[in-house]
């Protein structure tokens, strides 16, 4: 509806000659807090200096200037600086239950990205490590911004890049050999990383192990000796195998996975280039950029033994992104202790007149901690995605049973994994990707609390009162809405404002929110209100089912997985 408002005001600021555009006004546009005070508020005091006249007087002007108020208005009310906006809240109902029936799953959905190609980098483990807890939080975040994207009109390639190259390959493969070479290897993301602990605890501890891994660091970068090779070719495609079931069961999905041995060679074709054009110079066997922002330090792009850094496969990264998949907007989702490398990428980019420089955006994921000594990894200080996983399903379980007595084996193992992922990806969307996270399992499935179990059990209520319900016939005209019911529709009209809200900033974190509060009013609602068996039953049928259409679309936007039951 602020839509609407929005048109209103734009003609009545015409009406008056006032410079000012589109966006600023927008941005006046207010929900007020006390909902008797409209249903939305357009302060003044803003234009004061512009205009040179007190906000009332302004207030005033314009309240003249848009004389009748459009038929979804009640009434436009001067009050003090503010312009107060009072919609046909009946008739809104009516329209906007009629929209989200009409729609279904594609409610809230635009055409406003026009097709453009985003590609959205996100998850990026390495292989011959730990997939941890962190990364959880970076591939929730990339996913639910998928769609969210695809959701606003534009095309999204989701891409993965990992390390498969480099210093953690050669310890790994040091300690195979060195102490498992008789283990079958395993297609297991928990022996996979155990490997790469065990290796980074023994090789300080012991005399001649640092130069038996650089002796294998240098055969893996020359390729000179073929059963690395093989070894490296074999765990590799292991690693990658065990995301499988990860991703999976995140339900995310990738359109393309890079390497950083994919780009290597580029990256030390680009270093040089970068040398020749004076951007990059030789300090002591190295090539480094040194940035005149002093906070940007120096960047070095190739080892003085020529091995080439993760900084200038970046480089060529950014190239083969834009050049191979056409993509007009590159997000970069990365842990925010690579908020420095980031912006020594960025800021290199510019230095080469990369045309595509001003396309690429970093979204920051700050660090998700456990509660010590509760849920501590055997396997190094990042808890493993499958332990953690496996907790929580346990936690899940027992809750479920506790609920329901009858429940079956398949079921229970489906509902438990569901609920887990909802209650994980909730607590780590629901704040900002910049702010730490200290996840607690028991917090994260409370089911009175801002929570994704909360979340499921709203919609699994609202589905309840539907499934009971006999057939439920066209809406009728003959009610009148009371406060709750009012309060429902008026943030079921928020949705496609949240959903570009959450699209413009790159932050899930809005519509998470929205859902929690949406849910909230509804259950007040439902606390307080008959549906089945009331004289309204009709119209509370049909707010109830665009309620759950919409939490639903919610939902699906965070990337979480919808129950009939909990
Ligand atoms: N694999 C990297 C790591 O674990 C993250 C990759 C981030 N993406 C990038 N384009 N640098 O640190």
């Amino acid at each position: 509806m602020d839509e609407t408002v929005l048109e209103i005001v734009k003609k009545a600021v015409k009406k008056l000659s006032i410079n000012i555009d589109d966006p600023r006004l927008k941005s006046i546009i207010e929900i007020p807090k006390d909902r008797s005070k409209g249903d939305f508020a357009f302060p003044c005091f803003s234009l004061a200096g512009t205009m040179k006249m007190p906000p009332h007087e302004i207030a005033v002007s314009l309240r003249e200037a848009i004389g009748n108020p459009p038929a979804d208005f009640k009434d436009v009310v001067v009050e003090g600086a503010y312009l107060n906006f009072f919609i046909d809240r009946k008739k809104l109902a009516i329209n906007l239950i009629k929209e989200i029936e009409g729609k279904k799953n594609n409610f809230g959905r635009s055409e406003a990205g026009n097709g453009k190609n985003t590609m959205i980098e996100f998850s990026q483990p390495n292989t011959h490590k730990a997939f941890h807890v962190g990364h959880i939080r970076g591939t929730a975040i990339g996913e639910s911004l998928a769609r969210i994207s695809e959701f606003s009109g534009e095309k999204v390639i989701r891409a993965n890049y990992s390390g498969d190259t480099g210093m953690h390959i050669a310890k790994w493969i040091w300690c195979y050999r060195k102490y498992h070479s008789r283990e079958k290897l395993k297609n297991s993301e928990k022996w996979i990383a155990s490997i790469y602990v065990e290796a980074v605890k023994k090789i300080p501890k012991l005399k001649k192990a640092q130069d038996e891994v650089e002796e294998i660091n240098r055969k893996l970068d020359s390729k000179e000796d073929p059963e690395i090779n093989k070894l490296w070719e074999k765990t590799r495609a292991l690693s990658i195998e065990s995301w499988k079931k990860i991703y999976q069961e995140l339900d995310t999905h990738f359109d393309v996975h890079f390497f950083e041995s994919d780009v290597e060679k580029r990256g030390r074709e680009i270093a040089n280039e970068l040398i020749k054009r004076k951007i990059a110079k030789v300090d002591e066997g190295a090539t480094i950029i040194k940035f005149e922002d002093e906070n940007l330090g120096t960047w070095v792009l190739l080892r003085k033994d020529g091995t080439v850094l993760y900084s200038a496969k970046d480089l060529a990264l950014a190239e083969m992104k834009f050049n191979k998949y056409k993509i007009e907007k590159s997000i970069y989702i990365i842990g925010a202790e690579q908020s420095l490398h980031i912006a020594q990428l960025f800021r290199t980019l510019e230095l080469m007149k990369f045309k595509n420089a001003d396309k690429c955006r970093f979204i920051p994921v700050s660090e998700v901690r456990l509660p010590t000594g509760k849920m501590s990894s055997r396997t190094g200080d990042n808890i493993l995605y499958s332990e953690f996983m496996e907790e929580m399903v346990k936690f899940a379980k027992k809750g479920i049973k506790a609920r329901d007595k009858k429940v079956s084996k398949p079921e229970l193992e489906k509902r438990a994994l569901a609920i887990s992922i909802a209650a994980i990806k909730y607590s780590m969307l629901k704040q900002s990707s910049n702010r730490n996270i200290i996840f607690s399992k028991e917090e994260s499935f409370n089911f009175e609390g801002n929570t994704g179990p909360y979340l499921l059990y709203s919609y699994a209520r609202a589905s309840s009162i539907i499934n009971k319900s006999k057939f439920l016939g066209e809406l009728l005209q003959n009610f009148d809405l009371d406060e709750k019911e009012a309060e429902m529709v008026l943030k079921m009209k928020e949705f496609k404002n949240i959903i570009e809200k959450a699209h413009e900033d790159l932050n899930p974190s809005v519509l998470a929110n929205y859902s929690y509060e949406l849910s909230k009013i509804f259950n007040e609602f439902y606390h307080s209100s008959e549906v089945l068996g009331s004289q309204k039953e009709n119209f509370r049928l049909h707010l109830v089912k665009a309620f759950s259409q919409v939490l639903e679309n919610s939902l699906y936007l965070l990337g979480i997985k919808i129950l009939e039951r909990m």
